[in-house]
């Protein structure tokens, strides 16, 4: 979902614009096996593919109620009321899932199909049922289920009480993701909290895009994370506390980032800003031995925030025992990654005063249309220095485009390219166990409507059955999948 950047500085290149794949190569380094217990994957989010919006009893979401009443912030006027059709149609996923032979399945729960209201005092049996067949179903056919809890569609009532800008939410969100523990425990052995918090609260909470539609810059969006991380920490000991022991799983996060390209290769020190402004600004609280927030948000925040007249930073912190629940909740870390930005120095103050872009203070362009292999590899090496190199899953990946044609040689180009690095970041000691193509099918692609395709199967919008169908790109990865050998050696 990572579909825009922090600060809008700049154009797009011309090489974009024509769609050439510049760069979308890597060589392949060491072994050109993947190892045996890689899991190579597939992903989607439920708003984004199930439809259904009300069907058998569904809340609504607050992109139910978003494309709804503003459907002229959406690219092409549409929502995700049909989407795929995959609440009526997961078998004909299950097919393509099953021709692909991926190792895992990658998809979410809708929290207002379980629990119409958000809160836990109604259950939607109707619900509870889709997902028992989905997970179910995958199980039978050997396929591992990789749940996320919260993939953007918060419950609108849950909305009304200030969503994640209320502290409340930590407690809705335990609530809720234990009821999914007791529910499908016994079988679903891995579970993500959030997917994208940064995106989802940079986007929702700070600068209008998405809903909430809050325009709030360096505040609700660092309210949200604020919250997010307390929610995620306290699921995490839940699932420690009452369910490990029975069921045995594993609770990661799923994080996004850019990776930066700096045009200058001697400062580093913008690079790693840039770095910890983004993922860090997550994944430090979780994956670093001090916990907290990086020290250069902490710093810079209070320092902006005091020239700004404020008695106290606008960055929250955390007390001691939030800091403790936090500090190592997560058992692997999911990675978001599409693309690689360039990046330098400010040459003076960036954005309006308070605002993310001014705390982060660096520019950088926005190509939504880039291949960009190498910074894969790059953001996985500077997790594994950073955090002692957790468990870690690609959990999304993947290549946009607005034509959505068959011959799709320039998703292969990207797949081959970013499979190859992870492959090569592996080979060099990063612990990456996992690999997850985003997406299965072209889907709901958010404010961009349909008219952004990333699936490796395609769906005939205007056939009442919605057949899916192969691109060439979906032969591709399953190549991969049954060879299990260096990408770069396959052709098809
Ligand atoms: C996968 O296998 C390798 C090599 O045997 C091992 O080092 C690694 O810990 C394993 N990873 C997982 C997630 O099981
Ligand atoms: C958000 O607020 C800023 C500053 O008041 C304004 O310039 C901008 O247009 C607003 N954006 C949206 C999407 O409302
Ligand atoms: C590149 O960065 C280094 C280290 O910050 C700095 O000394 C140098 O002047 C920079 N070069 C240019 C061309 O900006
Ligand atoms: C950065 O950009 C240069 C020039 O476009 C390219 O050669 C290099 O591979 C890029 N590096 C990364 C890490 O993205
Ligand atoms: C999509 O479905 C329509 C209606 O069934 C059919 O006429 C059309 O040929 C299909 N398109 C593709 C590409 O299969």
């Amino acid at each position: 979902m990572k579909f825009l950047g922090l600060f809008l500085i700049g154009i797009l290149s011309l090489s974009s614009i024509l769609g050439e794949q510049e760069g979308c190569y890597v060589g392949a380094k060491g072994s050109l096996h993947f190892p045996t217990n890689f899991s190579f994957g597939v992903a989607t989010s439920a708003y984004q593919i199930e439809g259904g919006w009300n069907a058998d009893g569904k809340g609504v979401s607050i992109w139910d109620e978003f494309t709804h009443n503003k459907p002229h912030q959406i690219t092409d006027g549409s929502n995700g009321d049909l989407a795929d059709d995959s609440y009526h149609r997961f078998d004909d996923d299950l097919k393509l899932l099953k021709d692909l032979k991926v190792g895992h399945y990658r998809f979410s729960i809708s929290w207002s199909r379980i629990f119409p209201n958000g809160d836990v005092s109604f259950k939607n049996q109707a619900g509870v049922d889709y997902y028992n067949d989905v997970i179910d179903k995958l199980l039978a056919n050997g396929i591992t289920p990789l749940v996320t809890i919260h993939h953007s569609n918060t419950p609108l009532e849950i909305q009304k009480r200030g969503g994640f800008t209320s502290s409340m939410i930590i407690d809705y969100f335990v609530d809720f993701a234990t009821e999914l523990f007791e529910m499908f425990g016994d079988r679903v052995k891995n579970w993500i909290t959030f997917n994208e918090p940064w995106t989802i609260c940079n986007l929702g909470y700070g600068i209008a895009v998405i809903p909430p539609l809050f325009n709030d810059s360096g505040l609700g969006d660092y309210v949200c994370i604020h919250n997010v991380l307390m929610a995620h920490g306290a699921t995490y000991r839940v699932y420690k506390e009452k369910f490990f022991q029975k069921q045995g799983g594993k609770v990661g996060i799923a994080l996004d980032t850019n990776y930066f390209n700096s045009t200058n290769s001697s400062d580093t020190v913008t690079f790693e800003r840039a770095m910890q402004f983004n993922i860090g600004y997550l994944a430090h609280p979780i994956f670093s031995k001090d916990g907290g927030y990086p020290p250069v948000m902490v710093n810079d925040i209070a320092r902006n925030s005091l020239e700004e007249g404020r008695f106290r930073s606008r960055l929250p912190t955390f007390d001691r025992e939030w800091r403790d629940i936090i500090k190592g909740s997560a058992d692997f870390l999911g990675l978001n990654y599409y693309r690689s930005n360039p990046l330098r120095k400010a040459s003076g103050p960036v954005g309006t005063s308070p605002s993310f872009e001014r705390d982060l203070n660096v520019e950088s362009v926005l190509d939504l249309y880039t291949c960009n292999p190498e910074g894969l590899e790059g953001v996985l090496h500077w997790l594994r220095k950073e955090y002692n190199n957790p468990p870690m899953i690609i959990t999304e990946n993947g290549w946009r485009d607005d034509y959505g044609k068959i011959e799709d040689d320039d998703r292969i180009d990207f797949l081959k390219s970013h499979l190859q690095a992870v492959l090569n970041a592996v080979n060099d000691g990063c612990n990456v166990y996992g690999y997850t193509h985003w997406s299965l099918i072209d889907n709901f692609e958010w404010v961009f409507g349909f008219t952004n395709k990333f699936g490796l199967y395609a769906v005939n919008r205007t056939s009442p059955t919605l057949e899916r169908y192969p691109k060439k790109s979906a032969h591709f990865y399953k190549m991969v999948i049954s060879s299990r050998v260096s990408p770069n050696g396959i052709i098809v």
